[in-house]
């Protein structure tokens, strides 16, 4: 029987992803040097629910005899592991670049070294479309919206130009179109989603990344937020479960969706501002969130909402959980199930 190879796969993402394969009967390996702090428990936890089920490769994409080793026998992969921070990247460009770009270059060369190629999928950023200074924004009603109706209505759809913006957005944006290269150079069969802000159970948030789950973190510790920048900065958030949904129809069409990149978010009817999620976790918690306010930070978006129409067409996906339920959902993981680990900096 066939493995899938998730690489990243103890993270936030692939734990969602490698969980909703085993249940459905696959064989699923994982590939994780596990330096996001928290992402043991999540392999604790997959490795309780599903024993000898999951295969676990604890190691680097950087290096390449392990990455060889990893694909070695997959049918598909998710590329997944990354230095996933715009701050961290600030700090650390060449590391950055070495996880996120010269380990995807590790991947595509093992798979397209493999006897028998697995298919990719790779998990881009909307931070390839750079920090859109050019989208004119009304701020009203606590949100930013864009002057331009069509803009509004359907949000950023691929045929954006590319404006790689911070190393984050440089080494994810090189590797996106390493990815699309493969497929045009080599035959590979990459397809590449370009995520917004996604959310949901065994994310571990920090000021970082994966802000709904820092938010609410926070909130339910009753420590303040710092917002950077106004908090009318508005995003198609994506519940984990759309996603996974997304990822296992892009490869159910790979073959035909390969070379391609697709917008994946929660699309215009799940783009929220900050202060509409502050809202919320404020009804679930009952308590007000004390806010700190701080400048902008590089590379921040103002304004950013995934046309998903592409996708939709290719493959009929939609996303169905709300803003609404998805933040209670959490909500209800973060206080109910488990607590947040002690090394999770936030
Ligand atoms: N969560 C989001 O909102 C979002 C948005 C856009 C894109 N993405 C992308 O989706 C992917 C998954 O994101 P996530 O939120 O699950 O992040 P995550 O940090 O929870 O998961 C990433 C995993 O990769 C592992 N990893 C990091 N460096 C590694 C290395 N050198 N070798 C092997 N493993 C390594 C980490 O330990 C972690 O388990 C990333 O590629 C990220 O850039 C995420």
């Amino acid at each position: 029987m066939s493995v899938v190879l998730i690489t990243g796969g103890a993270g936030f993402v692939g734990t969602n992803l490698a969980d909703r394969l085993l249940v459905e009967g696959e064989r699923v390996r994982i590939l994780d040097d596990l330096s996001r702090p928290g992402v043991e428990e999540n392999l604790r936890w997959l490795q309780q629910r599903h024993g000898d089920k999951l295969q676990v490769e604890i190691g680097d994409v950087r290096d390449e005899a392990m990455v060889e080793r990893a694909v070695r026998g997959a049918s598909h992969v998710f590329h997944l592991a990354a230095q996933v921070a715009v701050t961290t990247s600030l700090e650390e460009p060449m590391q950055d670049a070495a996880v996120n770009l010269r380990g995807t270059l590790n991947l595509l060369e093992a798979v397209r070294l493999a006897p028998r190629r697995p298919s990719v999928l790779f998990t881009s950023t909307n931070k390839v479309y750079g920090a859109l200074p050019d989208v004119p924004l009304r701020e009203a009603d606590d949100r930013c919206t864009p002057l331009d109706p069509e803009l509004a209505i359907h949000g950023i759809s691929e045929h954006r130009s590319l404006q790689f913006c911070t190393p984050y957005g440089c080494s994810k944006g090189a590797a996106d179109q390493y990815m699309l290269d493969y497929a045009h150079s080599f035959g590979l069969a990459t397809v590449v989603f370009r995520m917004s802000c996604i959310y949901g159970p065994h994310q571990f948030g920090t000021e970082d990344q994966g802000w709904v789950a820092h938010f609410l973190i926070r909130a339910l510790r009753g420590e303040p937020l710092t917002i950077y920048g106004t908090g009318r900065q508005v995003r198609d958030i994506l519940f984990v479960e759309d996603l996974v949904e997304a990822m296992l129809l892009a490869r159910g069409s790979i073959e035909t969706l390969a070379g391609r990149a697709f917008n994946i978010g929660g699309g215009p009817r799940s783009a929220v501002s900050l202060l509409d999620v502050i809202d919320r976790i404020e009804q679930l918690t009952d308590a007000p969130v004390s806010l700190a306010h701080e400048k902008w930070r590089t590379g921040d978006q103002r304004w950013y909402v995934s046309d998903t129409r592409a996708f939709g067409a290719a493959t009929g996906w939609t996303p169905r959980v709300r803003p609404r339920d998805g933040i209670e959902a959490l909500h209800g993981w973060l206080s109910g199930e488990r607590d947040v680990p002690q090394g999770v900096a936030i």
